[in-house]
């Protein structure tokens, strides 16, 4: 069992300003220590801040929780063209809600951030991908774009000799969830329809333009400056041996405070289910995700997993992006993987067969279950198609859209069995549910 070595219960790093005066502006952020880190990452010398971002144990916080010093260090050395960072700030999956809110109320952290890594990786423009669809976010970001390098922190000529390029640029997306996938990214952004690409070569070594580039989720670059700023052993106090640092915890569903949750890795859903102040009153957890909609279901047995990467994966999920769902006992489980039947099948591009195909078959039967239609066998054809997709799809989508459906058979066999003879309303009716006990019926 993991240990967990949290100096506290939550630990509001990249969300600490998020309650001050106009918290996204420079001055605010300066007021608490923006841009120190930057500052300090000027005088490193070569290697040293990647070997830094190493020895903190900093994962990508993106989902697959990959390494993100590591990363850094894959790409080739330096032959005098140019070198990128992307951001993936395309955040679109069921549950997941993190990134949108960091960007609106602390984008300098992410500026701060990705200047930092441009100086460790040798590179000189930065491009942040976000979902066109929140036009707010992206007027946020370029004016806090606008403002560092009105301030001289970023830009042409910049650093201490002056003699540094630190572009940064806002792309917005047109939203889908596919261009999340980081070479879809790279094909969307460079002006293609976003579809992944065949790896090898991964972008460290071929990547935007066929240039060596990192690509990172918006919260792990955000964590960047306060590693910088406040050093490697303040990092690797929190979280737990194999999972360091601190995250977001974005809590959504019946409980009774819904919100982000940043605090160490490590930390239980207990913990974090006790912060939001428990299920909502005169009900039960009845099942909960804890990696957004693409990672095996948990049930209340699973309160004290401590939520780290490893911990999590023994339990038998994934930690993903810590998109935490919690569904009372009023929910009918085979309702709500339907709808994220339906939103998979809709995102799915379309590249390979196994997914293509699967989502829509997969879909097909879920709408019959749902509706009590089921034909006898369904169940087990179901369970089939999605052990089909599953592993055999050309990227992670077709995986995803197959571990929620797989996951809840083996949770609630009984369940998906009923929609055979019963309308998931009639077991599980809408008035029932939080937002018809509040509104009323129609
Ligand atoms: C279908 C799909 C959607 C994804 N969407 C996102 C996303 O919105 N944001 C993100 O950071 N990573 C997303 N990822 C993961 C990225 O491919 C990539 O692993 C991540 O951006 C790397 O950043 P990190 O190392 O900082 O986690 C997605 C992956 C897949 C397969
Ligand atoms: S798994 Fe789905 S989303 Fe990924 S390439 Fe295949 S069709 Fe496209």
């Amino acid at each position: 069992m993991a240990e967990f070595s949290a100096p506290g219960v939550l630990a509001p790093v990249v969300s600490n300003i998020w309650d001050q005066e106009r918290s996204w502006t420079l001055e605010t952020y300066r007021k608490n220590g923006g841009y120190e880190g930057l500052a300090q990452a000027w005088s490193y010398g070569e290697g040293e801040l990647t070997q830094m971002i190493k020895d903190s144990g900093l994962a990508g916080r993106g989902g697959a929780g990959f390494p993100t010093g590591l990363k850094w260090s894959f790409l080739p050395a330096p032959d005098g063209g140019p070198r990128y960072l992307v951001v993936n700030a395309d955040e679109s999956e069921p549950g997941t809600c993190k990134d949108i809110p960091a960007l609106m109320a602390n984008p300098h952290s992410l500026i701060e951030g990705m200047a930092i890594c441009l100086l460790a990786v040798g590179g000189s423009h930065g491009f942040v991908y976000l979902r066109g669809e929140v036009v707010h976010v992206y007027r946020r970001l370029m004016a806090a774009a606008r403002e560092a390098r009105e301030a001289g922190l970023i830009g042409k000529g910049v650093g201490p000799n002056k003699d540094r390029d630190i572009e940064i640029t806002v792309h917005a997306g047109a939203g889908a969830y596919i261009c999340g996938e980081e070479t879809a990214l790279l094909d969307s952004l460079e002006g293609r329809r976003g579809q992944p690409r065949l790896k090898p070569p991964f972008p460290a070594a071929a990547g935007l333009y066929a240039r060596p580039t990192v690509i990172n989720n918006v919260e792990t670059i955000s964590s960047v400056p306060g590693i910088v700023r406040n050093g490697v052993e303040w990092f690797t106090a929190m979280g737990t041996e194999s999972a360091k640092g601190h995250g977001f915890f974005s809590l959504s569903g019946h409980v009774v405070r819904p919100g982000q949750y940043e605090a160490p890795l490590g930390i239980t859903g207990r913990t974090l289910l006790e912060l939001a102040g428990g299920i909502r009153p005169g009900h039960e957890l009845k099942f909960w995700a804890v990696g957004g909609s693409s990672a095996p279901l948990f049930t209340p047995e699973h309160l004290d997993v401590p939520l780290d990467y490893n911990s999590v994966r023994e339990a038998g999920s994934m930690l993903a992006t810590r998109a935490i769902m919690m569904f009372d006992d009023t929910v009918s489980v085979v309702r709500v993987i339907s709808r994220w039947t339906d939103f998979y099948q809709h995102e799915s591009c379309g590249k390979c067969t196994p997914c293509r195909e699967g989502t829509f078959w997969m879909r097909q039967i879920m709408h019959r279950l749902e509706e009590g239609k089921g034909k006898p066998g369904d169940v087990d054809l179901l369970y089939e198609i999605a052990s089909n997709i599953q592993g055999r799809s050309f990227c992670a989508l077709g995986d995803a859209a197959a571990t929620p459906i797989k996951s809840g058979i083996e949770h609630f066999r009984d369940e998906f069995e009923a929609g055979y003879t019963t309308p998931a309303r009639e077991l599980f009716p809408y008035e029932k549910t939080p937002l018809f006990s509040e509104v009323g019926t129609r």
